[in-house]
Order: C-alpha cells, then sequence, then structure tokens
C-alpha cells in the first residue's frame, strides 16, 4: 500500500476544508442545526476528522422544505422564462468545471476515491449533466390532440396537454457518488422548474455544501436548492414522510428505497428510486481472454467496487474460464491501493468503517461457502477503510455473495456452458441494474440481450453512462428512469385542457 503523501490542495479547497465547522443551507441561509448538534465527517483514507457538519433535526427539514415551497411559488423562479433557467444551469455547469479540482478534492477527501478519478468521471459527468439538462429547459412540450367525444358530436374542441413542474423535490443520495447523484437529482428538476431540498449522505456531505455555493453564485434564487445534512433516520426519513414535498427522489440502498417508497404513498408523493444492483459481465466463447480479464477488472474494481452497477458476477464460458479468472486475479493483483489523493493510487479506501466490516464480512461469507479466494481477501492495512481487491472463484449461484450486493472491490466468477443457462443465472437475483457481454459474435450477442433484465446493456465496456441515456433498475433496482429525455418526465405533472370553442 502507498504511504501517505502530503497533498497540495487549491486555495479553494484548503479556505473550504479550513472552516472545519460548516453549516447548511436553507432558504438563501447558511445555518447551523436548530438544536447546534453536528455530525462529524471523516477521512476513510487515514479515519482523522475532516470537519464537522450540522445534525438537521426534523423542524430543520421542515424549514427547507417551506423555503422549498416559498421558492417555487415567489415569482423570481415560478415565472423565469426557460432560456433564463437555461442560462443559469449552464452558468452552473461552468463553475463545476471553473473549481473542477476542488470539487474533486473534496470529494476525494471525504470519500476516499482517487483525486484524478474524480475530476475525470463525478466532476466532468456533473457538469456534462448540467449542460445537458439546460437544454431540456427550453424544450418542454405538451401536444394539442382532436378529440372526438361521441356524445357531444355538435360541439367543436381545442384539446391540449402542457407539462408542469412537480414542486418541491425531496433529494436523498448515497455516499459512493457523492457530487454526482446529487447533480443527476438538481439538473432535471432545475430545469423543469422545481424547487430542491437535498440531503447528502451522512458519510460524504461536503461536495454538496460546495455545490450548493456555486448554485448561488450562478444567480438561482434563494431556496431554489436547500441542503440538509445529517443522518438517515432523523434528516432523511422526516423528507420523506413530509407532506409538502411532491417528488422523492432517492439513491442508495434496496432496504432504505423501499422505506421511502412506502413513505411516499402516504402523501402520494412522487417517486425515484435509483437502488442496488448485482450486475453480471458475461464472458461469451469468442472474446479474447485478456480483454475480457481488463474489462471485469474496470467492472468491478472501478469507485472501490463502491458502484450499483459495478460488475459483480462474472460468468465466463467454461472453455476460457481458468484464464480469464487467473488473468483478472492478476491485474487485482498489481492494482495500486492509497490515499486517493496520491496521483499513481488505483485503488482508495472504502468510504467508512461499516462498509469496511461489511465487505470483510461478506468475504469471510463466500469463504464459508465455500468459494476459492485467487486474489485479495480482506483488509489491506491497519489504518484507513482499505479492502484488497478480491476475486472469489467456484461460488454456487445460490451463495449469498452470488445473491447479495456487498459494494466492495469483490467480484464472485463463475463458469457456464452454454447462452441458455448464463442468461437464467444472470437474471438470477432480485437485482437488474446492469450488465455487460464481452463478445464480436453479434448473432449470441443480439440472442442475449433482450434475455437479460436489467435497466442497461453493455457490450464489450461496463459502467458507461451518458446523459442522454436513461440509467434506472429492473426488479428490486428501482423505480423510474434517471438521465435521458425519460428523467425529465419525473420532475413534471401532465395537465390535459379541454376548451370547448
Ligand atoms: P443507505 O441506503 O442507508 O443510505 C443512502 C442514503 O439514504 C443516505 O443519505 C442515508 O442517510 C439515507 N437514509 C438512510 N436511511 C433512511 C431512511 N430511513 N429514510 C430516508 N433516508 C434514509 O445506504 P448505506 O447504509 O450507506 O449503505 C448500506 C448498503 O446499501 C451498502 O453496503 C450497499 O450495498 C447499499 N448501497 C447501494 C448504493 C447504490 O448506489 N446502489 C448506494 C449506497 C449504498
Ligand atoms: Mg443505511
Amino acid at each position: 500500500m502507498n504511504a501517505p503523501q502530503q497533498p497540495v490542495l487549491t486555495a479553494a479547497t484548503t479556505e473550504f476544508m479550513a472552516r472545519h465547522n460548516h453549516r447548511m443551507l436553507i432558504g438563501g441561509q447558511w445555518v447551523a442545526s436548530s438544536n447546534g448538534q453536528t455530525l462529524e465527517v471523516l477521512n476513510p483514507a487515514d479515519e482523522s476528522l475532516l470537519a464537522t457538519v450540522p445534525a438537521a433535526t426534523e423542524a430543520d427539514v421542515d424549514r427547507a422544505v417551506q423555503a422549498a415551497r416559498q421558492a417555487f411559488e415567489a415569482p423570481g423562479w415560478a415565472k423565469m422564462r426557460p432560456d433564463q433557467r437555461q442560462r443559469l444551469l449552464l452558468r452552473l455547469a461552468d463553475l463545476i468545471e471553473a473549481n473542477a479540482r476542488t470539487l474533486a478534492e473534496i470529494e476525494s477527501l471525504d470519500n476516499g476515491k482517487s483525486v484524478a478519478i474524480a475530476e475525470a468521471v463525478d466532476v466532468a459527468l456533473s457538469a456534462s449533466y448540467f449542460r445537458y439538462m439546460a437544454g431540456w429547459s427550453t424544450k418542454i412540450e405538451g401536444s394539442t390532440l382532436d378529440v372526438s367525444i361521441p356524445f357531444a358530436p355538435q360541439n367543436e374542441f381545442v384539446g391540449y396537454t402542457r407539462k408542469e413542474p412537480v414542486g418541491v423535490v425531496g433529494a436523498i443520495v448515497a455516499w459512493n457518488f457523492p457530487l454526482l447523484l446529487a447533480s443527476w437529482k438538481l439538473a432535471p428538476a432545475l430545469a423543469t422548474g422545481c424547487t430542491v431540498v437535498l440531503k447528502p449522505a451522512e458519510q460524504t456531505p461536503l461536495s454538496a455544501l460546495y455545490l450548493a455555493e456555486l448554485v448561488l453564485q450562478a444567480g438561482f434564487p434563494e431556496g431554489v436548492v436547500n441542503v440538509v445534512t445529517g443522518d438517515g433516520p432523523s434528516v432523511g426519513a422526516p423528507l420523506t414522510r413530509h407532506p409538502g414535498v411532491n417528488k422523492l427522489t432517492f439513491t442508495g440502498s434496496t432496504e432504505v428505497g423501499k422505506l421511502i417508497g412506502k413513505a411516499a404513498m402516504d402523501n402520494m408523493t412522487r417517486i425515484t428510486l435509483e437502488l442496488g444492483g448485482k450486475s453480471p459481465v458475461i464472458v461469451l466463447e469468442d472474446c479474447d481472454p485478456a480483454v475480457a480479464a481488463g474489462g471485469a477488472a474496470q467492472a468491478i474494481y472501478f469507485n472501490q467496487g463502491q458502484v450499483c452497477c459495478a460488475g459483480s458476477r462474472l460468468y465466463v464460458h467454461k472453455k476460457n474460464y481458468d484464464r480469464v479468472v487467473a488473468d483478472l486475479a492478476d491485474h487485482a493483483n498489481a492494482l495500486t491501493i492509497g490515499h486517493g489523493m496520491d496521483p499513481s493510487v488505483q485503488l482508495g479506501p472504502l468510504v467508512s468503517r461499516e462498509q469496511l466490516d461489511r465487505v470483510c464480512g461478506y468475504i469471510d461469507i463466500g469463504r464459508q461457502q465455500g468459494a476459492e479466494v485467487v486474489a485479495g481477501g480482506g483488509r489491506a492495512g491497519d489504518k484507513g477503510y482499505f479492502v484488497k481487491p478480491t476475486v472469489l472463484a467456484k461460488v454456487d449461484q445460490k451463495a449469498r455473495v452470488v445473491q447479495e450486493e456487498i459494494f466492495g472491490p469483490v467480484v464472485v466468477a463463475m463458469p457456464y456452458d452454454d447462452l441458455e443457462q448464463v442468461a437464467a443465472w444472470a437474471n438470477d437475483t432480485p437485482f437488474g441494474l446492469g450488465a455487460s457481454i464481452w463478445s464480436n459474435d453479434l448473432s449470441r450477442v443480439h440472442r442475449l440481450i433482450p434475455k437479460i433484465k436489467s435497466g442497461t446493456v453493455w457490450v464489450n465496456c461496463h459502467n458507461m453512462l451518458d446523459p442522454a441515456l436513461p440509467f434506472g433498475g429492473y426488479k428490486q433496482s428501482g423505480f423510474g428512469k434517471e438521465m435521458g429525455r425519460a428523467a425529465l418526465d419525473a420532475y413534471l405533472e401532465q395537465k390535459s385542457v379541454l376548451m370547448m370553442v
């Protein structure tokens, strides 16, 4: 493991981190929690205290929802022209780019991920998503319809539909891509004219607070974006129950997603749920084993495996199984583990001690259930939450490590015989978020794609996301889509108008 280095931070990061005790944003004001309580934010690479953030109370959540409601109805936002919203979103995208290094540093310190990857992936995708959604601000449209009402044949009608912003959005996000997940919620909400109360994950609240500063700098009216910090039960849950919230959008565990879905129904709050996964990587007979192993390593070890669509199950045709698994183990063993601020590091720490324990616990369960550990197999070092990139081979399809989301750098690898069998196994978990197929055999690939029950199927790549492509889960991986045109509808109500003329 690489020794920690003294990171060289931008002046803006230094200034931001030197504040130590952060405030949250409600109605344009930077405030402490109403009861003065705070939460500690740790650096997962060395377990040091980075900062504190307010531990918001139910009263703070209520104030934030009210501020969002006022902003939603105030002429400054409600009467803003679409092209003005577009301009604000473009300005925000520019500010994200201008602050790219700072945002990446904050993300790396807070989450543990590589600063270089954070800048190239998390920050770049966030900016491009705001830009993509900015374009939609001016392209929200209904339709005109000729009606045929059988009992009013003498009358003439004009019928049309219009789309209207759903209102106040409660957005709750996880810690694996803190800035990017916040952007996935904010961009469509703002493009459609909604207002937002954002709750970042308690493990990683800092980039959302920095982003909120950029939102104000971009010129969004006060109260359009509010950020409340705190944990799930005391801040997330009140937000999901709040009758003043019109739509909830959540990224996190399937377990909490179900709780949110149930809470939402009490108020008929609209919901989008982006949940867990156990995405298969399927290597067909014709695929070069070296290509397959490189692809599989990327699919699972990117972001320490803390990716909802991580390729955490590897199915290789039996002909090439041993070769691919051996190559994958070599890739795993070659990865440089260390502090995310070190530019040579490829694998940072997991986000928290809880995740460290959980992931190591799963590796032990795998061993107990007969898996062969061909790479990694536990914690790396004794300071920071590092886990060695792990390959578990020849695991039974019904084993817990094959069925459950581990959310760490752990892949299970299984050989298969034919296309029917691998399709059945690929679909044999409660999840359905992503899948990748590795092959140039077009006919097999096309036969397989319709059989796979997941929201995304990649071919010869994995974890590739684009703002224009809808992303979301089948089965217990979620409900509704993010990104693409499909995401807009989740933030819009549709009104039918019928006029007798
Ligand atoms: P989590 O689902 O509990 O946390 C995600 C967000 O939900 C956080 O902001 C949290 O504060 C909030 N939350 C928690 N309980 C809530 C409640 N009752 N009401 C409203 N909001 C609530 O995820 P956690 O505990 O951090 O991780 C546990 C496991 O969940 C991971 O090991 C992983 O398997 C899975 N997970 C999956 C993610 C994905 O993208 N698929 C992201 C994060 C976690
Ligand atoms: Mg939890």
